[in-house]
């Protein structure tokens, strides 16, 4: 474990990190009005030498009002054309590395189709290898070694950067996109009120960790799972994760609001390799039973390569075996992921506890996964192996 610590934080000393734009004059911008702004002024964690909420207030006080800009967004901009407005309102944000390349062209492809944003975070160093790709120059990219989803969105999806967006895709690269719509996924999220979602997995060909995000054929939404199994039980009492209120990491949309929300939520010091999507409800503006839920009638397939950027890198033991989905590994993959296995188990008690001390600091606090805390948290014991 303090192998992975140093070797992390060596990364992350070490990391060459820069930014790649490719700039294209197909790509249409105009400056977005954001009717609905967030509230800026959040305050941050331990302040040592960094401005409180009220602080960044008052470092605008010499602006007007009429000139400060909070937002921005991720659209290119040509430097010499008069644009138009964004088409698509979501973005789709992807940990890619090259071995998945075909993969998330597809992907990809689903979502420019529908003229969304593209947000490449490279974690495996190859950006040059993506250029033969017709699309790529619409995509922003981005590159850091070996970091995680978590990290790249707590970086780079910052809530005023992508204020302009009435959705995020924060998606892992190995999703199949065969029987999924991007247009009529956000569709049926708005018509639904939800606020965090997810495709179904197609049950024969995925990876499945959770049943709550199994495929329902016979309905177009699910929100709630019945299970009888083993050490816990969902049925129609059941209030949350992994019962009801809740998706998982390796394919979730959030709202505007949501996002903001989660944004907040991941913790910048940590890798989150799992356990942050069992507190996502926690973000579904709010009843997470209603607000959270898992769309049936567009779906995918996760096929569950582990990768270092997705979420499958690291995911506890599954529920259930995928079929001949699991690549041949090398030793030192296996290696490396045990490694980070370990780290994310620590973290996940790091994370748990930080949880349980700030609820204990603040009084206010109403839990609406509370009756999910009576019948004990489910998935975190699982979680820890
Ligand atoms: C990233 O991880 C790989 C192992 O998957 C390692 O070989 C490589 O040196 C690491 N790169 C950096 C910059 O830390
Ligand atoms: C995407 O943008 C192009 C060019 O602006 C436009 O012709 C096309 O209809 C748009 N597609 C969608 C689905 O909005
Ligand atoms: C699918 O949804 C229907 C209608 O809600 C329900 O009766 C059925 O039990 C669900 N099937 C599964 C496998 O969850
Ligand atoms: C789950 O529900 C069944 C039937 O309602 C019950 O017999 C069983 O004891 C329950 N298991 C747990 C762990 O609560
Ligand atoms: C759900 O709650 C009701 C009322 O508290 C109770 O009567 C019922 O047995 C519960 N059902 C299950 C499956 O636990």
């Amino acid at each position: 474990m303090t192998k992975v610590k140093s070797r992390t934080s060596l990364g992350l000393l070490t990391t060459l990190m820069f930014v790649v734009i490719f700039v294209t004059t197909k790509l249409q911008y105009e400056h977005v009005k954001v009717e609905n702004r967030w509230h800026p002024f959040v305050s941050t964690r331990g302040s040592s030498g960094l401005a409180s909420g009220e602080d960044r207030f008052e470092s605008l006080d010499s602006l007007r009002q009429g000139v400060v800009e909070w937002a921005s967004n991720l659209e290119l901009k040509p430097l010499w054309q008069s644009s138009s407005s964004l088409n698509c309102n979501a973005l789709l944000a992807i940990p890619v590395g090259i071995k998945q390349k075909q993969n998330v062209d597809i992907m990809v492809q689903k979502f420019l189709s529908e003229n969304c944003s593209i947000l490449l975070f490279h974690y495996d160093g190859s950006v040059d290898g993506w250029n033969d790709l017709e699309w790529s120059n619409k995509a922003v990219h981005i590159l850091a070694h070996n970091q995680t989803k978590w990290w790249f969105a707590k970086r780079f999806l910052h809530p005023d950067v992508v204020s302009p967006y009435d959705f995020i895709f924060l998606w892992d690269e190995d999703l199949g996109v065969e029987n999924f719509h991007p247009g009529r996924f956000l569709e049926i999220m708005i018509s639904e009120g939800l606020e965090i979602s997810q495709p179904a997995l197609d049950p024969e060909l995925s990876e499945v960790h959770h049943r709550i995000t199994l495929r329902n054929k016979t309905v177009k939404v699910h929100r709630q799972v019945y299970v009888s199994r083993g050490s816990f039980n969902c049925s129609d009492n059941s209030t949350g994760p992994p019962c009801t209120g809740w998706v998982e990491g390796m394919a979730p949309v959030f709202s505007r609001a949501a996002w903001h929300c989660v944004w907040h939520l991941i913790q910048n010091d940590l890798i989150h390799g799992w356990g942050l999507d069992m507190k996502l409800g926690y973000c579904a503006q709010g009843d997470p039973t209603k607000t959270v839920g898992v769309i049936d009638s567009e779906y995918i397939v996760h096929r569950g390569i582990p990768t270092l950027g997705g979420a499958s890198a690291t995911k506890p033991p599954p529920d259930r075996k995928s079929p001949e989905h699991s690549p041949v590994k090398s030793d030192r993959s296996i290696d490396l992921r045990t490694h980070i296995r370990r780290q994310s188990t620590a973290e996940l008690e790091i994370f748990k506890q930080r949880w349980d001390q700030a609820v204990r600091e603040d009084d206010r606090w109403i839990d609406p996964f509370y009756h999910l805390r009576q019948n004990g948290e489910l998935h975190e014991k699982h979680a820890t192996e």
